[in-house]
């Protein structure tokens, strides 16, 4: 089991990479595949731990899955179970999107509270409200979302923030629910609208994914469907930033470049060249940066989960930054691991001030959590010398063969199994 990666710095990336299934896209839909009375084939989906974590959730509660090559074949029509296990749960953030189904199916589910990156509190009180508005009795005594209702009624939901994983769980409790369901002040993320046309595609009747009111004529019978999950919007952002990073000349292809907007066009202000067409985009850099001002916001804004990687360019920019992150209360912790490499950052409040340095140096450092670990692989690609990265298992959660396609772009990228106390290649 790979532990730790050693990247040598100062490789360019050349070359075309092709981006994996959405994680975030692939773990709403695959919880709802459990609403319908047959078979769904889901395809496109990443081979991350994530999803073999939420595979081992579906098993234990009784479904029939079958996963390979990127292709899930799940037949509902054996769960016979409401309660998965703490063990699982805890391992994600996505398990809870297993309540609001389970809900659905056997009027009753009893599900662990989720797991996830440690980025702040990350409460789930617009869930709770969500399932109680159609009819629900929740609560969470024990850290265990209990849920149960003998009916389910459709109603007005509205969210206090456009809260990614409340408006999922919105989406999965209102199609069990008769009668009409609109969600105010809705996410409007590209996975928002992937998990809408996933249940569409099932017979449900969900309209406006994509804007800040979705509605849902709930209580429609659902059947199994062939479905395909969009790219990884974060993943693309993520090779796109690399690429930059080292100077690089690579196109990303399987993309939808119109879910990369608020990147591309930060790129472009800071002096990378961008171009995009059908499904790819192209990303060439000179490895010389303008500093600028980041906002994250969500969809259609700057996604916060690109806030931490492109932070890591902005390190040896021209000039000061200041990197604002609304959306999240904690996730400025790997810049402690930054100020290793030589950064120069100050954090205020909610906000990240980076002054550029010439050059970033090897140092030991952790992966803080997901999106942190891929900032430290960007770090580590630009710096002097050799990085050796600790913590890879936040990155193998959601990045499908992160380190292979770096390789294969030209990355001097080693995985290190501490356990034998050797390299071992990747
Ligand atoms: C999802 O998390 C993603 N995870 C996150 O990606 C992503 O960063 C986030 O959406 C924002 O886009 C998955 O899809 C599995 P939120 P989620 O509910 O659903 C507050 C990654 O790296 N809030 O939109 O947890 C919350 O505390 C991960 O792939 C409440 O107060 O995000 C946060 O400050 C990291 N009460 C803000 O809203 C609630 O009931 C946004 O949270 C729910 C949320």
């Amino acid at each position: 089991m790979i532990e730790r990666l050693r990247i040598q710095g100062g490789a360019r990336l050349e070359g075309e990479v092709v981006v994996s299934g959405g994680k975030n896209a692939a773990l709403a839909v695959v919880p709802a595949s459990l609403l319908a009375d047959s078979p769904s084939v889901i395809e496109n989906l990443p081979d991350i731990n994530d999803i073999h974590v939420l595979i081992d959730m579906l098993r234990w509660l009784g479904a029939d899955v079958e996963f390979k090559n990127n292709v899930l074949r799940v037949d509902p029509r054996t769960v016979d179970k409401y309660n998965p296990p703490y063990e699982l749960s805890c391992k994600m953030r996505a398990s809870y999107y297993l309540a609001p189904v389970l809900l659905g199916v056997f009027g009753r589910a009893r599900v662990p509270l989720p797991g996830g990156c440690d980025i702040g509190a990350r409460p789930i009180d617009q869930t709770l409200k969500a399932m109680r508005t159609l009819g629900a009795t929740v609560d969470t005594l024990g850290g265990i979302l209990d849920a149960s209702a003998d009916e389910l009624i459709g109603g007005d939901i509205f969210l206090d923030m456009p809260s990614v994983g409340a408006t999922v769980n919105s989406m999965l409790t209102a199609v069990s629910a008769s009668g009409t369901t609109c969600i105010h002040n809705a996410a409007k993320e590209p996975h928002i609208v992937d998990l809408a046309n996933f249940l569409s595609s099932m017979g449900a009747w969900v309209k406006g994914a994509g804007t800040d009111v979705i509605r849902v004529r709930g209580g429609r019978h659902l059947h199994g469907a062939n479905y395909t999950i969009i790219p990884d919007q974060i993943e693309t952002g993520t090779l796109m930033i690399a690429a930059a990073a080292t100077g690089g000349d690579v196109t990303i292809t399987g993309a939808i470049p119109a879910h990369m907007e608020s990147l591309s066009a930060k790129l472009l202000e800071m002096g990378v060249n961008v171009q995009a067409e059908d499904d790819w985009i192209r990303v060439r850099s000179n490895g010389v940066f303008r500093a600028v001002n980041v906002k994250t916001q969500g969809y259609p804004g700057f996604p916060t989960d690109l806030q931490q990687p492109l932070s890591a360019i902005l390190a040896i920019a021209n000039g000061t930054s200041i990197v604002t992150e609304t959306i999240f209360e904690s996730r400025f912790r790997f810049l402690d691991e930054l100020r290793k490499m030589g950064a120069n950052v100050r954090v205020i409040e909610s906000s990240a001030i980076i002054t550029g340095v010439n050059r970033l140096v090897s140092a030991r450092v952790n992966a803080t959590d997901l999106r942190a670990g891929a900032a430290m692989v960007i770090a580590a690609l630009m710096a002097d010398g050799e990085t050796e990265i600790g913590g890879v298992e936040y990155i193998l959660r959601g990045y499908e063969r992160f380190d292979e396609k770096l390789k294969r772009l030209g990355a001097r990228v080693e995985g290190v199994c501490v356990c034998e106390r050797s390299y071992a290649r990747v």
